[in-house]
């Protein structure tokens, strides 16, 4: 079999062939996983009915795991994250984002693994923060470059810990996830890529600036980075799966399903304090 791409959208993602994942990957493939995401950022298998261990399995080929505060996961499997929406507990999950950014060392990557789908949508988006870099101005793009902005657990989770027992339910969680502080362009550290590091679920203001300044900076990049020429949409099938750059990209789920049962499950790759 050989490993082929085909690209899903100018920015970003592409759909990955050849390739059987429930099988040990050998270090080549790996390698040529690797180039893949650098290149697309977001890649996409279909038709991989991979069980909980060799999700593991494909996820730690890329470097040690990570567990969510504040998710439920898998039985068995700590590092697989669930995030389900039903007729009884519809998802939260509704603004574009980059997974865990309220942690001094966010993900270097996720893997997104689908199990019930709805017959109609529940697509997944992904928008490319170096492309939306590219696409500012040089004047833009040197003012932005001293910048650092703060990311907050406790602002992603605000509906959450607003429900009753929530505070005491993600009481653990918010005492271990102090706000943080990220550059707000930060550079790929395998590509040397620059890319624009803000999300609307977890920045909550630009350091050093007041609040207006701060909220109008910041709308304006949430608003710029998911322009449609910086994104590219996934529909999900039975075993589809995503696998994507988290230093470079955002997502959304489209919520477009209710009352439909729709299942992902998601393990997060360790990464580095971004510079
Ligand atoms: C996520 O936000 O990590 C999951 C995206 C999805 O469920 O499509």
């Amino acid at each position: 079999m050989m490993i082929q791409a085909k690209p899903l959208a100018a920015a970003l993602g592409a759909e990955i062939s050849g390739i059987d994942l429930r099988k040990s990957l050998d270090a080549e493939t790996i390698s040529t996983l690797k180039q893949l995401l650098a290149q697309y950022q977001v890649i996409f298998f279909r038709d991989q009915d991979i069980d909980s261990a060799q999700h593991k399995a494909l996820a730690e080929a890329f470097g040690p795991l990570q567990s969510h505060p504040a998710y439920g996961t898998v039985e068995g499997y700590p590092e697989i994250t669930i995030l389900e929406s039903t007729p009884d507990k519809p998802t939260k999950i509704e603004e574009w984002h980059t997974d865990m950014t309220f942690m001094p060392k966010p993900p270097l990557g996720s893997i997104l693994r689908s199990r019930i789908s709805p017959e109609v949508g529940g697509d997944t988006s992904w928008a490319s923060l170096g492309a939306a870099y590219d696409g500012l101005s040089d004047k833009m793009q040197s003012f932005l470059s001293s910048l650092s902005a703060v990311h907050d657990f406790a602002h992603g989770f605000r509906h959450s810990l607003a429900e009753p027992g929530g505070r005491e339910r993600l009481a653990r969680a918010l005492e271990e996830n102090p706000p943080v502080e990220h550059p707000v362009i930060r550079t790929h550290p395998e590509s040397g890529r620059k890319m624009i590091f803000v999300n609307s679920l977890f920045t909550t203001h630009i350091v050093g600036m007041n609040e207006c300044e701060s909220e109008a900076l910041l709308g304006f990049l949430f608003k710029h980075c998911i322009k449609d020429e910086f994104t590219c949409r996934f529909r999900w099938e039975e075993n589809s799966i995503a696998f994507w750059d988290n230093r470079s990209t955002l997502h959304k789920p489209i919520n477009d399903y209710f009352p439909a049962h729709r299942r992902m499950e998601r393990i997060t790759i360790d990464g580095g304090k971004p510079f």
